[in-house]
């Protein structure tokens, strides 16, 4: 498999991917973060890689699971075909539970708990992340699939936020349940460097304060450790800070921090990573970054994207080939997948132009823009920005016009027509009567102010007409990172 690996990055649903994808004991480790049954609606507040905020709105996903008929099969699938020790349980939690929201949730975790028991290698680990919300049933469901005697850790994240007051404690941590596939497992002990008062206390020789009931931590086998403690399953990692370049603006975005624990606990360079539900690509990143081949999955086309721009913006050109999986590939596939659902039709189209997703279908708002670019073209530091109209379905010359006002509105200098049809005559003729875009350093350059490009044009490798200054020109850019070199940054930026 090492050989010709590349890395991939799937869109779907991951019970079917891991299914057809995934071969039996193949991956190392896997993170997963599924969604809470939290009964909340994500809504996304996109912000630039510049750090400027765009005021857009989208709903990303329903964090809600229903009873339906889905669940009842899967249910019947797991009680008939699983192994005896889950459909004990799953029938035990149905009885207990009753037939709701919750119970509707763990069966769908508990046939993907399946797959990843599959395809974990023999000396693979797994950490399912979850809120004390559904902890308790969850961490019966790996007992069930993975073994008690498998479990190895329950982690404790916490964070501080702003606190609300309430009839009860404040809520401040998340859980990740940790998991092994056996007793022979991948485990690089992880140490915290003492404190300068620790240091100090070593130089005076004061070594053994366990026995007065103080700092335990400091002392192993009566012995301060060399290099730092090892690390406890209580870790304080700050939330992602509203203004940190690494927040791309995803509801349910975990820290890298978290993720580099992880992954530097659990596996070594070169083994294989897999997060089945990706979201906007922190494991995906983090993975890149320490040398390690992945795997990601995510059921958004947003999360497709996004995850898209963040290598980019992260790695550049140090970026490895990596695959995108189950997105349309021709006409065919762009046709249906607009018949389908026009929101990941636009949101795909968005990524195929390599332009970012803008706003809140469902609320209507920014009406005429569903995505745009930033660039740069001089030393000013300021942006320019490239608005993006994505059409699946039927278009007129009147679209074309509307742009045009909306490229106005937003004192935008270029605005991109992206359609699955072919644009009509009037259309064309509309677009050239808008002229040309001239960047003041690059007078060479007419980039056209209204550009038309066919889904099938962008499949075939056009590209829209702007100028591309490489990062190292440009004058505020994206957080760049230097593979394997280990952020310390990360957790300073917190509160
Ligand atoms: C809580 S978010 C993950 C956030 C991620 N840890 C990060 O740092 O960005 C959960 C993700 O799971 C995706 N998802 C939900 N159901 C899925 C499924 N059946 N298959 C694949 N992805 C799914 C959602 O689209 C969402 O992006």
């Amino acid at each position: 498999m090492s050989e010709e690996w590349k890395n991939k990055l799937y869109y779907g649903d991951n019970l079917n991917i891991m299914r057809e994808h995934v071969v039996d004991e193949s991956v190392d480790l896997i993170y997963l973060d599924p969604p809470f049954n939290s009964k909340a609606n994500y809504n996304v507040l996109f912000k630039e890689v510049n750090g400027s905020s765009s005021d857009a709105q989208i709903t990303v996903f329903e964090d809600t699971w229903h009873w339906n008929m889905e669940s009842e099969s899967t249910y019947n699938e797991i009680v008939t075909k699983g192994t005896k020790k889950l459909s004990d349980l799953i029938q035990a939690l149905r009885q207990f539970l009753g037939i709701n929201d919750m119970m509707a949730y763990l069966t769908m975790m508990a046939i993907r708990l399946v797959e990843m028991h599959r395809v974990l290698k023999p000396t693979g680990s797994i950490y399912l992340h979850c809120d004390p919300t559904a902890s308790h049933y969850i961490k019966l469901l790996l007992d069930a699939v993975f073994g008690g005697k498998n479990f190895r850790n329950e982690i404790v994240w916490h964070y501080r936020r702003w606190t609300a007051s309430s009839k009860k404690f404040q809520r401040l941590h998340d859980i990740v349940l940790f998991y092994t596939k056996g007793n022979d497992y991948t485990f690089n002990q992880l140490l915290t460097p003492y404190t300068e008062g620790s240091v100090k206390r070593k130089e005076q020789g004061i070594l053994n304060r366990f026995k007065r009931g103080e700092d335990p931590v400091l002392v192993s086998d009566g012995k301060l450790q060399a290099e730092g403690v090892p690390e406890n399953d209580v870790w304080q990692i700050p939330f992602i800070p509203p203004s940190a370049k690494e927040r791309l603006g995803y509801p349910t975005q975990k820290p890298e921090a978290l993720l580099e624990r992880i992954i530097k606990a659990s596996s070594n360079e070169g083994d294989i990573i897999m997060d089945p539900f990706c979201g906007c690509g922190t494991t995906i990143s983090v993975a890149e970054h320490l040398n390690r081949k992945w795997i990601g999955v995510d059921i958004t086309h947003l999360a497709i994207t996004l995850i898209r721009n963040r290598l980019h913006d992260a790695y550049e050109s140090e970026l490895l080939p990596y695959e995108v999986i189950g997105d349309p590939k021709d006409i065919h596939g762009a046709e249906a997948l607009a018949e389908q659902d026009k929101y990941q039709f636009e949101w795909w189209a968005l990524g195929l132009a390599d332009a970012r997703p803008a706003h809140d279908k469902k609320k209507g708002a920014d009406a005429g823009i569903d995505g745009y670019i930033n660039f740069f073209d001089d030393n000013t530091g300021k942006a320019k920005t490239i608005i993006i109209s994505v059409k699946g379905g039927h278009v007129t010359v009147s679209q074309i016009r509307d742009l045009k006002g909306v490229l106005e509105r937003e004192k935008a200098v270029i605005g991109v027509f992206i359609t699955l049809q072919e644009p009509t005559r009037p259309m064309k003729e509309e677009a050239a009567a808008s002229g040309f875009y001239i960047p003041e350093h690059f007078p060479k350059m007419k980039c056209p102010r209204i550009q038309i490009l066919t889904i099938e044009e962008l499949l075939n490798g056009k590209q829209l007409e702007y100028p591309r200054l490489n990062s190292e020109t440009t004058f505020k850019k994206a957080k760049r990172k230097q593979k394997g070199e280990v952020d310390e940054q990360m957790e300073l930026e917190g509160f």
